[in-house]
């Protein structure tokens, strides 16, 4: 399996900030976003990287990750010229991925729990799509999962006005080797994306989607607005300060892998 992290995007919502520098290069408390998904990515034991991002932000990307190889890591760059739609990464990946599995996580998600590396790493021989649910008290700004009384997905829907249930899909998702050429069948949504959420249905209507609720004890944030870039800051320093153990630090990471 192989790792997508995607890092475009305008991140209009974090306008001025995010003007003249890309969202994921923010800091959360003492680190760039980027090193979170990331960490998350090297916690499944997936070395090979593809960081997609704007065509102006790629070179500070660069500056700051490099090749990946003072992480034992193997970074390469590819650019999304438009933000048009989380599924194009697949598309970008292509040549990349080269008919292997991958895991595309969106490059302003942070994930933190006790077990959730090797939670994640016991999942990469994927069959079909595994994507994740998480209980959140307003799900509408997501991905949103409707299961039945036996645990069977009912549907995915991609914020819709009134969800069906409470389970938001997180922004890390696992496909087998068929993801690119399934997402070069996706046709632009109403707001002109190629909506992540129409590959999953995909592979649902395929009856090859596997849903997996996060355990509660896992922290998920996304970072794309002032208050939740904010908040992400605040957490991060708590619980650093409680338990003295660092959160999202790459280079820790890779040396306790032995990668480096
Ligand atoms: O955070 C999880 C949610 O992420 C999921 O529940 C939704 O199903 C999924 O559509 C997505 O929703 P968002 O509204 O958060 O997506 P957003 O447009 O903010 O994009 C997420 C990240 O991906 C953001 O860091 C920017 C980046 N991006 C976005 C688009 C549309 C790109 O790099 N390229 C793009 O074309």
């Amino acid at each position: 399996m192989k790792g997508i992290i995607l890092a475009g995007g305008s991140g209009t919502r974090l306008h001025p900030i995010t003007r003249a520098v890309s969202k994921q290069l923010l800091p959360i408390y003492d680190k760039p976003m980027i090193y979170y998904p990331l960490s998350t990515l090297m916690l499944t034991g997936l070395r090979e990287i593809l960081l997609i991002t704007t065509p102006h932000d790629q070179d500070a990307f660069r500056r700051l990750l490099g090749d990946g190889s003072q992480l034992g890591l193997q970074i390469s760059y590819v650019v999304q010229e438009e933000p048009n739609g989380l599924a194009q990464a697949l598309i970008l990946g292509e040549e990349f991925l080269a008919g292997d599995r991958c895991a595309l996580i969106l490059g302003d998600n942070l994930f933190h729990g006790p077990g959730l590396g090797t939670y994640l790493r016991r999942n990469t021989e994927v069959k079909g799509a595994l994507i994740f649910a998480y209980q959140v008290s307003d799900p509408s700004a997501y991905g949103v999962v409707e299961f039945d009384g036996q645990g069977k997905v009912l549907s995915i829907e991609e914020k819709p006005i009134t969800p069906r249930s409470n389970y938001a899909i997180p922004g890390i998702y696992f496909y087998d080797e068929r993801a690119s050429r399934m997402a070069h069948e996706l046709t632009p949504s109403g707001r002109g994306e190629l909506e992540i959420s129409a590959l999953n249905n995909a592979y649902l209507r395929a009856g090859e989607l596997n849903v997996e609720v996060l355990s509660r004890a896992t922290t998920w944030l996304d970072t794309g607005t002032h208050e939740s870039l904010y908040e992400a800051g605040g957490l991060i320093r708590t619980l650093q300060h409680r338990s003295g153990l660092r959160i999202g630090d790459v280079e820790q990471i890779a040396r306790d892998q032995g990668w480096v």
